[in-house]
């Protein structure tokens, strides 16, 4: 038994932040912005567009992509960093707005590499027969855990909700999947929970390193996609797309050329999307299939790389 993408869907608050409106709250510039990053426009959640309303309209577009209904699903994994609680996860609010009772529904936590543990439970999932049907998302709102100050971490982020369906299979979609993490690096990038009991919590926002953090993820995401292809028995040549974390083009640029993939075989939302976290690779993947790019037999290599530090992979046959 295999896993396979039957479906993805994607969703993106209203509010559109651009550089220019970035302008006006920090002392930054649209061409530092641009220059430094590649973003140019970002989604803002609204107090009603939460992870799980925003990730149950991913999951309505991915169930019709994959003409299923939700009640064919065993299962629903939300990867997020901005769940509204504790508990209920994210996952049984998402769960709930689908309908379902009597699904496996659970909240996974890697930051911006959490799609890709989450893909990576999914497919375990599925080649254990515990599911046969997985519903994995990924959706955040770290837009609202920067600092509206901080002209270093606020320019970077946007909100939004990917997903996909991966569904039990005889034909291998799934073909290898890379996770780790160096633990040691936790406090360069970091996002405290607000305390309990504490007047003043405006140290509990989003931090970043931002010069430590991006050679880091250089390196890791060299080291990742090489590992990668060889735990497929792959090489970079065979490779149609790659869908990457958003977090930086000058990241994307340099993992593509490490691959020597002409940009044209690079799935880029950033611009458009800033860092969604969780939610970059799914949306990038679904915007990809939705723009006819990428097409069924397509390999692909997705990887993300975010605070913990973590980083996870996975090359399929989409
Ligand atoms: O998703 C999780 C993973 N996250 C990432 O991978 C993000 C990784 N980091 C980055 O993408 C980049 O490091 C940033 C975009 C955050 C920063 O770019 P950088 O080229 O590394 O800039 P820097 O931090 O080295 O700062 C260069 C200069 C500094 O000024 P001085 O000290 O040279 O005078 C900063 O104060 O740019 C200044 N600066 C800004 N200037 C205008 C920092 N932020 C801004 C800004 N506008 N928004």
């Amino acid at each position: 038994m295999y896993s396979r993408i039957l479906g993805t869907g994607g969703y993106l608050p209203q509010q559109v932040r651009t550089n220019a409106d970035l302008e006006q709250m920090v002392e930054t510039s649209d061409t530092w912005i641009v220059e430094r990053t590649g973003i140019r426009e970002r989604r803002i959640a609204s107090a009603e567009e939460t992870p799980a309303f925003m990730g149950v309209q991913a999951a309505l577009q991915a169930l019709e992509a994959a003409a299923m209904t939700a009640s064919e699903l065993d299962a629903v994994i939300c990867a997020t960093t901005s769940s509204a609680n504790a508990f209920p996860s994210t996952a049984c609010e998402i769960a709930l707005g689908l309908g379902l009772n009597d699904v496996i529904a659970f909240d996974v936590a890697a930051a911006c590499a959490g799609f890709s543990y989450a893909y990576s439970v999914a497919h375990n999932m599925i080649i254990a027969g515990q599911a046969k049907n997985v519903l994995v998302v990924g959706a955040d709102t770290l837009a609202q855990a920067c600092d509206p100050a901080d002209r270093t971490t606020i320019i970077l982020f946007g909100d939004g909700a990917g997903a996909c369906i991966l569904g039990a299979s005889d034909e291998q979609g799934t073909l290898a999947i890379k996770l780790s993490s160096d633990p040691s690096r936790g406090d360069l990038l970091r996002l405290p929970f607000p305390k309990r009991g504490v007047a003043d919590n405006s140290n509990c926002y989003l931090y970043m390193k931002g010069n430590d953090v991006f050679k880091h993820a250089v390196t890791v995401l060299a080291k990742l996609v090489n590992e990668t292809l060889e735990l497929a028995g792959l090489e970079a040549g065979d490779l149609d797309f790659l869908v990457p974390h958003q977090a930086n083009l000058r990241i994307i640029t340099a993992t593509a050329r490490k691959l020597k993939l002409d940009m044209s075989q690079v799935i880029v939302t950033l611009d458009k999307q800033g860092n969604t976290s969780a939610a970059s690779v799914p949306l990038a993947l679904d915007e990809g299939i939705r723009q006819g790019r990428i097409k069924r037999g397509d390999k692909l290599l997705l990887e993300s790389f975010g605070g913990g530090f973590v980083w996870g992979s996975a090359l399929i046959r989409y």
